[in-house]
C-alpha cells in the first residue's frame, strides 16, 4: 500500500488507461476523484474500486472548461481533505487526415482537450498539491509527443506540447516538492485505438508492423507506471517524458 493516505485525481478515468491507473492508484491505497465527461463510464470505474474495497467518487468534468476544472479539484479536497496525486489523462484521438484536409474545428477540439486541458487541470492542481506539501502530477502524453504520426498531425502537435508544458512546470515547481513528468504511451488496447483503427482499417497492420514485440500495450502496464511515478520511490524524477511503448520510440 504505498499510496496510502494519499488522495489522487484521475481525469478521463471513466475508460481506458485513466480507469486502469484509477483503479490500481486505489489498490495502492490512495482515495480517487474519477472525472470524466463519460458518467456511465466514471461512475462504473468507481463502483470497480468499491467493489475491491477502495475508495473513490465520480465528478462529471469537462477539461476544456475552466470553471468545471476548479470544481473538480475543490470537490476533491472537499471531500478528501487534500490532493497529492494528479494524473492528467484526458484526452481525444481526433481524425486520421493529412494537415493540409484537416478541418479546423477536429485542431481546436484535438489541442483543446488534449493540451490546454491539461494546462487547466495544472492551473487548479498545482495550488492544492503544494498545500498538501507536495506530490506528483502525471500528464499523458503519447508516443505521438516523442514522434511524428502520419495523418494525426493535430494530435501529435498536441502531445509534443505536453510535454514542453510538463518540463517547464516541472522547473517551476522542483523546489516546492512539486514532481511533474509525462507518461507516452505506444499504441495501447482501449477505446481510442478501437476508434482509430475502425476510422482506417489498415491502422491494425500499421500498429503491429512498427511494434517491436508486435503486440499492443494494455491499460494495466501503463498504470503500472503511474503508480510508481505516482508515490516517494519517484521521489527524484521529474520533468521527464517517459515512454511506455515497447521499445517503439528506439527506431
Ligand atoms: N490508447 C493508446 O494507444 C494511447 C497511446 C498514447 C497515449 N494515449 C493517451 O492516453 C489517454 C487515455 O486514452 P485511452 O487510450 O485510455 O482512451 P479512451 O478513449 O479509452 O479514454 C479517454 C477518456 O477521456 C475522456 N475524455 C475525452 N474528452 C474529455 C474531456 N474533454 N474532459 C474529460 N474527459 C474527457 C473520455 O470520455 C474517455 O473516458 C489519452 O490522453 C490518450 O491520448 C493513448
Amino acid at each position: 500500500m504505498t499510496l496510502q493516505g494519499k488522495v489522487a485525481l484521475v481525469t478521463g478515468g471513466g475508460s481506458g488507461i485513466g480507469r486502469a491507473s484509477a483503479r490500481k492508484l486505489a489498490a495502492n491505497g490512495a482515495k480517487i476523484c474519477v472525472a470524466d465527461v463519460n458518467e456511465a463510464g466514471g461512475t462504473a470505474t468507481v463502483q470497480q474500486i468499491e467493489t475491491a474495497g477502495g475508495e473513490a467518487f465520480f465528478i462529471a468534468c469537462d477539461v476544456t472548461q475552466a470553471e468545471q476544472v476548479e470544481a473538480m479539484v475543490e470537490a476533491t479536497t472537499a471531500r478528501y481533505g487534500r490532493l497529492d496525486v494528479a494524473l492528467n489523462n484526458a484526452g481525444v484521438g481526433g481524425a486520421m487526415t493529412n494537415a493540409d484536409k484537416l478541418d479546423e474545428a477536429v485542431w481546436d477540439a484535438v489541442v483543446n482537450v488534449n493540451l490546454k486541458g491539461v494546462w487547466l487541470c495544472m492551473k487548479y492542481e498545482i495550488p492544492r498539491i503544494i498545500q498538501s506539501g507536495g506530490g506528483s502530477i502525471i500528464n499523458v502524453s503519447s508516443l505521438a509527443g516523442l514522434v511524428g504520426f502520419r495523418g494525426n498531425s493535430a494530435y501529435s502537435a498536441s502531445k509534443h506540447g505536453v510535454i514542453g508544458l510538463t518540463k517547464s512546470v516541472a522547473l517551476e515547481y522542483a523546489r516546492l516538492k512539486l514532481r511533474v513528468n509525462a507518461i507516452c504511451p505506444g499504441f495501447t488496447e482501449t477505446q481510442m485505438v478501437d476508434e482509430l483503427v475502425e476510422m482506417v482499417p489498415s491502422m491494425a497492420e500499421r500498429i503491429q508492423h512498427n511494434a517491436p514485440m508486435r503486440r499492443l500495450g494494455q491499460a494495466d502496464e501503463i498504470a503500472d507506471a503511474v503508480v510508481f511515478l505516482a508515490g516517494d520511490t519517484a521521489s527524484f524524477i521529474t520533468g521527464q517524458a517517459i515512454a511506455l511503448d515497447g521499445g517503439a520510440s528506439a527506431q
